[in-house]
């Protein structure tokens, strides 16, 4: 019947309509900043429930109670249990760490255990990972459906990367779940054969499933499953759909690009920002830059750089094939001839870590590395470099090059990816319009990043100008505003129809 037939209906109008404008987020990752981090994913896991607060919407973080974790949560106490969750006793342990709301899975059969959070003390992946975090899968999944003891109980299930794969196929029908690709390279392949180990419903190992070329993949099952898929970046998502860059599950992604988007990754401005900063030497603005003076030459000594020099290139980075960082160990003699120095910070797979290790001893003063992971260091070279390097072959968003732009470090960058969308080329054109604020290379190549160098460098040497980009870097926004409406628009969209 309609409204007008019926004088005693008022016409429904949208506003009126039952509909949530808020909510509550059931957040599941492997890994969330400050408890526990080995990459970006941590950066953005940890960041996002401030970021959606304002917005109405409050996550709750589940991840694994790795070694030490639980004793992080103030106020812990159990809100469910599992007498067997893949093999052993498990519980769920609520509590605050600062303002994050976390979940920590307790299953010390998977996950207290010495070494890595995903392998073992000499880095070999931990041979039970399918089950380690199919069983973080269920327990999210089953939260999602039946809520906890303590009452809460969320709208909507959001999953990251493939340690939380499986829970969109355990939970399809009953909450609306999004998967956000953070990379696309790690799928969580297991073979057929722990199908049933896996609790897996048979029917879903098909090619429209959870099936691989004959094996399991807890990221597919997310895909396939999922009501919404995000990654973190527009170009990633473009790039996602192509064999280029979708690692095998291109076409499933173009079958589901109805319901994909890019959401760039913003940084917590409250860590990261020179002007309150209290890990670098001395703080600065772009008002104010003597603090960045300081810095550079504070971190020259740190490293046993030449006190003179420039421009001062950085690396923070996970060493690995996708971050490029072969193609600058070849780049590395011609940087150094045009008076260029390096600082290097990273630790990842042997022969890269070599490489560098030998480019410092063949350029002693003026190229110096730290193998390891020192967040706190890492702070000091935002702060006193000049141009920071992120050459990836692929890079979903990437966080360092916006580090960059907010310390007034130059990024100079892969045109790839997150690295695209955040970094504005200082190509002729946007320099005379004034809005260049890095610089980017194509194609990934030794040769295309030599290139960008020597106009790095030609450009440092016209201070004036250098200097304008500095600002304009400095006043980019990197924060999580723009991006967090985005997730509040997509939650809000699933959560009322
Ligand atoms: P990815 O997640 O692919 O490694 P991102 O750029 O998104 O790349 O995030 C990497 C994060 O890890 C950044 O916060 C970066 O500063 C940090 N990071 C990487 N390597 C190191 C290191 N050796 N020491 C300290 N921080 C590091
Ligand atoms: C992944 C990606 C990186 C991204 C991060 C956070 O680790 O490699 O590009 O910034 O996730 O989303």
């Amino acid at each position: 019947m309609s409204a007008a037939a019926n004088p005693d209906r008022k016409p429904v109008s949208p506003r009126d309509r039952a509909r949530p404008a808020s909510g509550n987020v059931l957040s599941v990752a492997s890994e969330a900043a400050p408890l526990i981090k080995t990459g970006g994913l941590a950066d953005v896991v940890g960041a996002l429930p401030a970021a959606l607060a304002p917005l109405g919407w409050r996550l709750r973080t589940l991840l694994p109670a790795y070694p030490g974790l639980s004793a992080k949560l103030s106020d812990a106490r159990q809100v469910w249990s599992d007498a067997d969750l893949f093999g052993g006793p498990a519980q769920m342990l609520a509590g605050m760490v600062g303002d994050l709301d976390i979940l920590l899975l307790d299953a010390p059969h998977l996950f207290d255990r010495e070494g890595g959070i995903y392998g073992t003390p000499s880095g070999e992946d931990w041979p039970d990972n399918p089950a380690r975090f199919a069983a973080l899968s269920w327990a999210a999944a089953r939260i999602a459906k039946d809520g906890l003891s303590d009452g809460w109980r969320p709208d909507l299930l959001h999953c990251h990367d493939w340690q939380s794969g499986f829970a969109p196929l355990w939970t399809r029908g009953s909450v609306p779940s999004v998967m956000t690709i953070h990379n696309i390279a790690f799928q969580g392949i297991a073979p057929a054969s722990q199908l049933e180990a896996l609790r897996l419903p048979p029917e879903g190992f098909t090619p429209d499933g959870y099936e691989y070329w004959g094996q399991i993949s807890a990221l597919k099952a997310g895909l396939i499953h999922a009501d919404a898929i995000t990654t973190v970046s527009p170009s990633y998502a473009a790039e996602l759909t192509t064999p280029e860059f979708g690692f095998g599950l291109e076409g499933v992604i173009r079958g589901r690009a109805d319901v994909l988007s890019g959401i760039l990754n913003g940084i917590d401005d409250a860590v990261w920002n020179p002007a309150i900063d209290d890990q670098i030497p001395a703080r600065y603005s772009a008002g104010d830059m003597e603090g960045k003076t300081l810095s550079a030459a504070s971190l020259r000594t740190e490293f046993g750089l030449d006190p003179e020099g420039g421009p001062l290139f950085i690396v923070v980075s996970r060493l690995t094939r996708q971050k490029g960082l072969d193609l600058l160990l070849e780049t590395i003699p011609g940087l150094v001839a045009r008076g260029g120095q390096l600082a290097v910070l990273g630790s990842g797979e042997p022969d890269l870590q070599d490489g560098f290790l030998r480019a410092a001893k063949a350029h002693p003063g003026r190229v110096a590395v730290r193998i390891g992971y020192d967040e706190a260091l890492s702070h000091r070279m935002f702060a006193g470099g000049d141009v920071v390097l992120v050459p990836s072959r692929f890079e979903p968003c990437g966080l360092t090059q916006i580090y960059g732009l907010a310390y007034g470090t130059l990024p100079l960058v892969a045109r790839t990816g997150g690295l695209a969308d955040t970094v504005i080329d200082a190509n002729d054109a946007a320099l005379r319009a004034g809005v260049a604020t890095g610089l980017q290379f194509a194609p990934v190549t030794a040769d295309a990043l030599s290139l960008a160098l020597r106009r790095a460098s030609a450009l440092y040497d016209q201070s004036a100008i250098w200097q304008r980009m500095v600002r304009r870097a400095m006043a980019h926004p990197v924060g999580w505003d723009a991006s967090a409406r985005n997730y509040a628009a997509l939650y809000d969209r699933l959560t009322t129809g």
